[in-house]
């Protein structure tokens, strides 16, 4: 959960993840809102998996660039293993943004699988916000839950 080791992988990678996310943001496909996010994903083994929303003409429908990245995370076999999310957006303020509440919950099942505290770096023009998801999702509801 968090641990020294952890912490210091994220803050050996923490300017190549915040890059990857802005990186992830270039390819958004935000037409609508036109407020493009991207994130990254970083794992314990220093692999890194983006993501960037994807829009839709019936608005709704929108997919978040965390649960995009979450999705390939998925994809590509992971099941554990998240030490830190970076998230920005291109038309962020100097507010940093946070993930909303839907990609809070999608973060969880990958960190909850593999019994980590991802650090969130919520990406401002100004500041770089570090808050660990439990601070973001607290008392979250996850696989464990289920298992009665
Ligand atoms: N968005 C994300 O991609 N992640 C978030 O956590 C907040 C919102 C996207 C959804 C929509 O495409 C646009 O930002 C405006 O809400």
């Amino acid at each position: 959960m968090g641990g020294g080791a952890e912490m210091s992988l994220v803050a050996e990678h923490e300017s190549a993840l915040v890059a990857a996310a802005y990186a992830a943001a270039e390819k958004a496909y935000a037409p609508y809102s036109n407020y493009p996010v991207g994130a990254a994903l970083l794992f314990d083994d220093g692999a890194v998996i983006t993501g960037c929303n994807v829009e839709n003409a019936s608005y709704g429908l929108a997919l978040c660039a965390e649960t995009v990245a979450v999705a390939k995370a998925f994809e590509a076999g992971r099941r554990g293993g998240l030490v830190a999310v970076a998230v920005v957006g291109l038309k962020a303020g100097d507010e940093p943004i946070t993930p909303c509440g839907r990609c809070r919950q999608v973060l969880n099942e990958v960190a909850a699988l593999g019994g980590t505290d991802p650090l969130v770096l919520c990406v401002g023009q100004e500041q770089v916000r570090q808050v660990p998801l439990s601070t973001l999702l607290p008392h979250a509801f996850g696989p464990s839950n289920l298992e009665g």
